[in-house]
């Protein structure tokens, strides 16, 4: 299901702000050496969603001043630091494809595509200089946050700690983080009171939360091609997201193949998979495992949870249009 913006006045005024977005993103992102732009417009040119600036735009027009030039800066701003992390995960997860065009990692280096994500994060920082300190430092804070839950997938969960507990940090850290500072960004700079920039917040948060659990489900259950990625890269890396986890937790014959193909005897811990008819067989187990299902569930939950603090928002064209993010966020496949 796409997403719903409402009328064409609103869909009309939304578009706008994003078309302003663009420009600013390409500009702030083309200012520097021409080998420099090159590289860091790749991703940026290859397309994506737009998903964390609609969201600051929407939460915008809750303020006083949804049509403050700092709405566009803020939006621009998060999608910039947004994209510098992708450069960077990229080379971590060694994936070969991102929006439906070779990762920066495999069309030219790991080093570029380092150096990239340092500009992206440099340009971002300079973006941000201009909505004053306290934007700074949410930004600031918001990023330590991304890289602490980053770090935390690397490492895997320590013993003793709920791999599920482990998971679900791990998801907010590195992706309600980012989406919950886009509500706060958004709805501060147009100068919403301060109860809505927090509901906003918590918003992005459970928002957030829901779409890295849908990213998650997509790499198990997209068709290759499908979502711009290659599918089963979080287990080509030993990632055990929330519905292998769950898979693994059950006590049925897939949990036990399942445990044999993911499952280190020796330590307990994730196993990487490298062999092609390994991943397809695991891709093809977990899709028909009560471990998806349970995944789904879960992410009908954020939904529930989301909209009862959409409901704590005044009503509006904006109220409609982040009812309908809520739906998209749970039902998208790629
Ligand atoms: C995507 O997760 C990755 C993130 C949401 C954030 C990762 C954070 C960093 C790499 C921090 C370091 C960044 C810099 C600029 C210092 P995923 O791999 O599950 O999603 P995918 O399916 O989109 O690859
Ligand atoms: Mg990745
Ligand atoms: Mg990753």
């Amino acid at each position: 299901a796409g997403l719903d913006l409402g009328t064409d006045e609103f869909a009309g005024t939304v578009r706008t702000s994003l078309a302003q977005v663009e420009d600013l993103l390409l500009t702030e992102l083309s200012s520097g050496d021409e080998i420099m732009t090159e590289a860091a417009t790749h991703l940026a040119k290859a397309g994506g969603k737009r998903f964390r600036p609609m969201f600051a735009i929407l939460a915008a027009q809750f303020g006083a001043r949804p049509d403050a030039p700092e709405v566009i800066t803020s939006a621009t701003v998060v999608e910039m630091i947004h994209l510098a992390t992708l450069y960077h995960d990229d080379v971590m997860d060694e994936a070969p494809m991102r929006r439906g065009a070779p990762s920066a990692n495999a069309r030219w280096t790991n080093s570029v595509a380092i150096l990239s994500g340092d500009f992206l994060f440099a340009r971002a920082s300079r973006l941000v200089s201009t909505l004053g300190p306290e934007a700074v430092r949410i930004i600031a804070e918001t990023f330590a946050e991304l890289v602490t839950g980053q770090m935390r997938e690397t490492i895997g969960p320590r013993e003793g700690v709920d791999p599920i507990d482990h998971y679900l940090k791990v998801v907010w850290e590195k992706t309600g983080s980012l989406i919950a500072a886009a509500g706060r960004f958004g709805a501060m700079s147009a100068d919403a009171t301060v109860e809505d920039i927090e509901r906003l917040s918590k918003l992005g948060d459970i928002i957030g939360t829901a779409f890295q659990v849908s990213d998650d489900i997509i790499d198990i259950s997209s068709v290759s091609g499908d979502s711009g990625k290659t599918p089963g890269t979080d287990l080509r890396e030993g990632v055990h997201t929330l519905p292998v986890l769950y898979a693994l937790r059950a006590d049925d014959p897939a949990s036990a193949r399942l445990r044999e193909l993911l499952v280190d005897p020796q330590t307990g811990a994730a196993k990487p998979l490298s062999d092609d008819a390994e991943v397809a067989e695991a891709i093809e187990v977990l899709n028909a495992s009560a471990g998806m299902a349970a995944a789904h569930e879960r992410l009908h939950a954020y939904a529930a949870e989301a909209n009862a603090v959409l409901a704590e928002l005044p009503e509006g064209p904006a109220h409609g249009a982040l009812s309908s993010l809520v739906s998209y966020t749970i039902d998208r496949t790629g």
